[in-house]
């Protein structure tokens, strides 16, 4: 994730009025031995098939001969593929420093971050299969790669590779917090799903949606490290609160992006949620001002030429500025909870790198 620079700014038109100098691993300082040992846990875990061994094993055994295509796996091989790429680690690093802010660290804690990762890995697969994307994270996705059953199964392996973590991590509170915003997120699948290709989702539905679909894993990210802390109920139900903020913001500029950027900087085609017959905010807010466009939506046809033409009246209408500032509105809450918290707070190098990245989503370009 870099920092936008005006020329190159995927804001058009818009001007953040604090442009942060802060890069991602400076955010993820304070725990940076903490997120090290996550990541080495999450390779370790990808990879890790014991049931191809068992099979293997069984196959072998009985002179059976094995094809190497067979033997290496399929399984280990889209691990091997998802570890071509990285994710932002934004989830993980939410339980990390949350948990760090109140003092807590060590292996009960990783496990939980890497489980949220792999949670968000999951649900990523399964939504490639839905959105029926080719790209993900700069790579060719697992359903396009693989097709759809393959990418079904990977996405239910990696599940129980998370609840198989949460499990050993001991923590009932995060085992709820996870279960609970895993359910959130089909249902904000499923919201989504009923309003494709209406062109008729309201704000509020827009935003009823995203919560569900992105801010509740990052809630339960930030509650399941504040809980690993021993916080008590209140600091909790904060923590929870900052973290769905932080998700409203990242999902409403990740909305945004998918008209100002490109597959080059985000890993993902771009103008697709216009493609899957998605309505988000800037759209929502356009279509508000400019409703005699939809017909001619309807008859684009989504063509790659005709998301840059919305985006010109998206720029007229103020439409970005307007979904940027929503973003902004809601970063400014987490702030301001985060600036509370900091006091009663163990570490506060921790809420220091909350408050970092809560500016680091608004001003990403990828
Ligand atoms: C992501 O939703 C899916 C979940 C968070 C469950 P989107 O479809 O909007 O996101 P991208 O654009 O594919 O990453
Ligand atoms: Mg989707
Ligand atoms: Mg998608």
């Amino acid at each position: 994730m870099s920092i936008i620079s005006p020329e190159i700014s995927p804001f058009p038109g818009v001007s953040p009025d604090s442009k942060t100098s802060v890069s991602l691993a400076q955010v993820w300082e304070p725990i940076a031995g903490e997120m090290i040992a996550a990541q080495d846990l999450y390779r370790e875990t990808i990879l890790a098939s014991p049931e191809r061994n068992y099979i293997h094993e069984i196959l072998t055994s009985s002179g059976t001969h094995v094809p190497e295509e067979f033997r290496l796996g399929i399984v280990e091989r889209i691990g091997r593929h998802f570890l071509g790429t990285e994710g932002k680690w934004i989830r993980a690093g939410l339980v990390l420093l949350s948990a760090h802010s109140f003092g807590a660290h060590g292996p009960s804690v990783q496990k939980v971050a890497v489980a949220v990762e792999l949670i968000h890995l999951a649900t990523l697969t399964h939504d490639d299969i839905i959105d029926e994307a080719e790209t993900r994270r700069g790579l060719v996705s697992v359903c396009h790669g693989w097709g759809n059953s393959i990418a079904v199964l990977i996405g239910d392996f990696l599940f129980s590779k998370a609840f198989k973590l949460l499990l050993e991590s001991r923590s009932i509170a995060s085992q709820e917090a996870l279960a609970v915003a895993t359910g959130q997120m089909c249902v904000g699948e499923i919201k989504q799903l009923r309003h494709v290709h209406g062109f008729h989702t309201s704000e509020t539905e827009y935003l009823e949606t995203i919560e569900h679909k992105t801010a509740a894993l990052m809630a339960a990210s930030t509650q399941s490290g504040a809980e690993l802390a021993g916080c008590c109920p209140d600091t909790v139900t904060r923590f929870s609160r900052i973290g769905l903020d932080i998700g409203m913001a990242f999902q409403i500029v990740d909305d945004i992006l998918d008209y100002t950027s490109t597959l080059h900087t985000m890993g993902k085609e771009q103008g697709g949620d216009l493609r899957n017959g998605k309505l988000t905010l800037p759209l929502i807010h356009l279509l508000q001002r400019r409703p005699d466009l939809l017909e001619t939506i309807r008859a684009s046809e989504y063509s790659g030429g005709f998301v840059e033409e919305l985006r010109k009246h998206m720029l007229e209408e103020g439409s970005l500025e307007y979904s940027y500032n929503l973003a902004r509105r809601c970063t400014g809450r987490a702030r301001k909870s985060l600036n509370d918290l900091r006091e009663s707070s163990k570490n506060p190098d921790g809420i220091d790198s909350l408050l970092a990245l809560s500016e680091l989503i608004l001003s990403r370009d990828s």
